[in-house]
């Protein structure tokens, strides 16, 4: 294995060029308007591939958003790594709080990233970290060429659940077959301290809609006399948590599997400056779980939160009305030992149970995904570690995330092989929100990280 790093550094200009070129893509995979934009991106990431190299080389229609599939199989006696990312971004709203155009993307220095990180929508989540690894494959084909086989897989569907995937997966079994499945979707601790993601929680995604009357109502007419929807909701709401922030729905803990105090103990020896937490997200005090510290609370234990509520009247002055609907988006992040769709059944039985006579609801299941664990003594997590050790002169802390990526765990039982997840991204990078970003150097050290990571598996694999 030769000196990744140089040709790194001569090509980088490039490289961020190339990434820049995708991420000026719109391919938010919610919004139907983009629907073309998505397979603009997906051509183009099979232009690289095949640019590449790379061998059957495909864009695979769904019924929703196309995956972008390629492999070189150089000797079927070696490992193959399965590469999974995602193009599909998340919609840009609110988009008055960027400042400057989200898929126009530009370099600026912040505090965290002094050389410089790239700002648009999908910088680090996901066509940044994604495309990591096709520069990767590119750094070792210029230098001794791959180690192993390999095949990658790019999704459009990530951000709305991977229903289509999920299809894909169990119809392709074989096509897919791998030694390990190579993922760069999450985040490290900070700059410096590399990790190694070895959970993500499940996510249960519910919608509930309440209805009171056959219309809007005069609130001074019928105030005080029939039911407001949006009081009920609110009500109810604020009864799924209780004084100590556990969740309500009957049943809900029943099958969470307790962290063992060693595993308890592992956890409190994370980096982790609470004062530092609070400021990065400008609060002044720490919510959650009775018993259970910030880091616990993001990752071992579950939660539920409304996503979105709306009604009534929100618009410009004020309108005195007594609405007849009231919605929400809800949705509980799940650990292991928990089934998602167990828990949309005790979430959907609780909100009727506790919906009062005088409304009726609705209750709809979006999507979900079981929770995932990874353990640390197998040979990808040994070639990860000494990948990161390599590059970042330390050891990589095996760390629990709270985000979910739902199918990795499918991946777990349909394809039965582990997920190593080498994520680069960092808290403060802003996913999801207005101004994302992805330090320059991230993406650079990320790139010659995975380049490590092909070799060390190789040479770990035959033992
Ligand atoms: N890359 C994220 C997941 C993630 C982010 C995991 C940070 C760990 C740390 C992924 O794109 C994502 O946003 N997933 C969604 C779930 C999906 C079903 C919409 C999530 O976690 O909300
Ligand atoms: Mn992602
Ligand atoms: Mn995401």
């Amino acid at each position: 294995m030769g000196n990744f790093k140089t040709y790194i550094d001569k090509n980088k200009e490039r490289f961020l060029n190339e990434l820049f070129e995708l991420l000026r893509i719109p391919s938010i995979s919610a919004n139907s308007e983009n629907d073309p934009d998505i397979k603009i991106a997906a051509n183009s990431i099979k232009k690289h591939l095949l640019k590449l190299g790379l061998n059957n080389c495909e864009i695979c229609e769904t019924d929703g958003h196309p995956i972008v599939y390629g492999e070189k199989i150089i000797d079927q006696n070696l490992p193959t790594i399965l590469v999974y990312g995602h193009y599909d971004v998340q919609p840009v709203d609110p988009l008055d709080l960027w400042d400057q155009e989200p898929f126009q993307p530009y370099i600026k220095k912040t505090e965290i990233h002094p050389e410089g990180a790239i700002f648009a929508r999908g910088a680090c989540d996901d066509k940044g970290q994604m495309f990591m690894h096709i520069k990767a494959l590119e750094v070792m084909m210029q230098d001794s060429g791959l180690p192993c086989n390999v095949k990658f897989m790019i999704e459009g569907e990530e951000e709305v659940g991977s229903d289509n995937l999920e299809i894909f997966v169990k119809n392709n079994k074989n096509k897919l077959s791998n030694d390990i499945i190579l993922v760069s979707d999450t985040g490290m601790i900070n700059k410096t301290t590399p990790s190694i993601t070895t959970g993500l929680r499940g996510l249960s995604y519910m919608e509930v809609e309440l209805t009171g009357a056959n219309r809007d109502l005069h609130s001074g007419h019928y105030g005080g006399t029939v039911a407001n929807p949006i009081n009920i909701l609110s009500k109810m709401i604020a009864s799924l948590h209780d004084s100590n922030n556990k969740i309500t729905i009957p049943g809900f803990y029943n099958k969470v599997s307790e962290a063992s105090n060693d595993e308890r103990k592992e956890i409190s020896s994370i980096p982790f400056n609470l004062d530092e937490f609070k400021k990065s997200i400008g609060i002044n005090a720490e919510h959650g779980e009775t018993g259970y510290s910030t880091i616990e609370r993001q990752s071992i234990r579950p939660a539920l939160d409304v996503n979105g509520i709306w009604g009534g009247y929100t618009k410009e002055g004020s309108k005195t009305v007594l609405p007849n609907k009231a919605n929400a988006k809800i949705s509980m992040r799940l650990v292991p030992g928990q089934n998602w769709r167990e828990i949309s059944k005790l979430f959907t039985k609780h909100i009727k149970n506790i919906t009062p006579k005088t409304v009726s609801v609705k209750v709809t299941e979006h999507h979900g995904g079981e929770p995932y664990v990874a353990p640390t003594n197998t040979v990808g997590f040994k070639a990860a570690s000494n990948a990161y050790e390599d590059v970042f002169n330390l050891k990589p802390i095996p760390t629990k995330d709270g985000g979910s990526i739902p199918i990795i765990a499918l991946f777990e039982k349909e394809l039965e092989s582990k997920s190593i997840l080498m994520g680069f991204g960092l808290d403060s990078d802003a996913i999801h929100s207005p101004n994302e970003h992805f330090g320059v150097s991230n993406f650079l050290l990320g790139i010659e990280t995975i380049s490590k990571f092909y070799h060390h598996f190789t040479k770990l694999s035959k033992g």
